[in-house]
């Protein structure tokens, strides 16, 4: 990886973040054990989250993982005996662990996940939080809970049922087998496969695309979209027209229109 001036770190090292010309990036920095996750890198991960969340120079934030064998390879096993023994303990870990992926589910910000090598359980719950998800070639997949005897719960089947559809999400729960990168795009756990070699300036193109389209009209999408997923009576209609008046009123419209008539590139600035 080139070497990174803005980095900071949270978790003892094991989650950095940085951010360059709009695009923020954490990594997830535990090759040693495959980038599984601690409580404490669940915390550094949030932290990260809301640091580049405030950040108004970012426009759309990357999570990868270090070390080239893994995106992430799921909650760090090792700490289960301690902290997730029980119902009451796995409680405690739950609410410590699901405030930070709270933070992601609600982002307001595009996220992509860039995915290298294993990304299981845990790790599968944060790519598929993000909204966009673009994998290696050698990249696999699954969801080893069964052979582990964890419930999964509600939130990450909610998302890997609207992502595969009921009968491959039961297949790789009842299962717990691993998929390949050729068959999760096919069954649109993923939308992008790359060689090894062409991942990261693929996704770097990919964000640095959306870094400079108009962010008013991308968070638009983005809550509009989320609120399609949801039951119809939970709809919040009303955001959607709000972030609808303030994109057709805002200043990036006039710049897109007339930067299209005097055929120059826009220049927005989310507002
Ligand atoms: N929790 C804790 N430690 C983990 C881990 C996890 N989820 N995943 C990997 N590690 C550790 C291994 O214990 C091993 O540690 P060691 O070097 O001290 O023995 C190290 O990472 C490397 O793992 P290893 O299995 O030797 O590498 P591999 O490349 O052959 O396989 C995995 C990688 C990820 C496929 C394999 O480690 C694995 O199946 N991990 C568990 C995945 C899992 O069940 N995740 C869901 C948790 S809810």
């Amino acid at each position: 990886m080139p070497e990174i001036s803005n980095e900071k770190s949270y978790a003892d090292g094991k989650i950095l973040q940085h951010a360059t010309d709009g695009v923020g990036v954490i990594t997830f920095n535990n090759p040693d054990k495959r980038n599984a996750m601690s409580l404490e890198m669940w915390e550094g991960f949030g932290e990260a989250l809301t640091t580049l969340r405030d950040d108004d120079a970012v426009r759309v934030v990357i999570l990868r993982g270090a070390g080239g064998k893994a995106f992430v390879s799921g909650a760090d096993i090792s700490q289960f005996e301690k902290t997730r023994h029980n119902a009451a303990a796995s409680e405690e870990y739950a609410r410590r662990s699901v405030a930070q992926r709270a933070l992601l589910a609600d982002y307001p910000k595009p996220t992509i996940a860039c995915i290298q090598g294993f990304c299981l359980g845990g790790g599968m719950q944060v790519a598929m939080l993000a909204d966009i998800r673009i994998a290696s070639q050698d990249s696999q997949f699954g969801i080893p809970a069964a052979r582990l005897g964890i419930a999964y719960g509600y939130d990450g089947l909610r998302h890997l049922v609207s992502l595969v559809g009921p009968s491959w999400a039961r297949l790789l729960m009842y299962t717990g087998m691993r998929i390949d990168a050729a068959e999760a795009l096919r069954i649109g756990l993923v939308e992008r496969v790359f060689p090894e070699g062409e991942l990261w300036g693929e996704t770097m193109a990919i964000a640095e695309t959306i870094s400079q389209n108009a962010p008013l009209a991308i968070k638009a999408a983005k809550i509009t979209i989320a609120q399609v997923l949801k039951d119809e009576s939970a709809r919040d209609m009303d955001a959607i027209k709000a972030i609808g008046t303030a994109c057709m009123d805002s200043a990036d419209f006039r710049e897109g229109r007339q930067a299209f008539m005097e055929k120059r590139k826009p220049k927005f600035q989310g507002k």
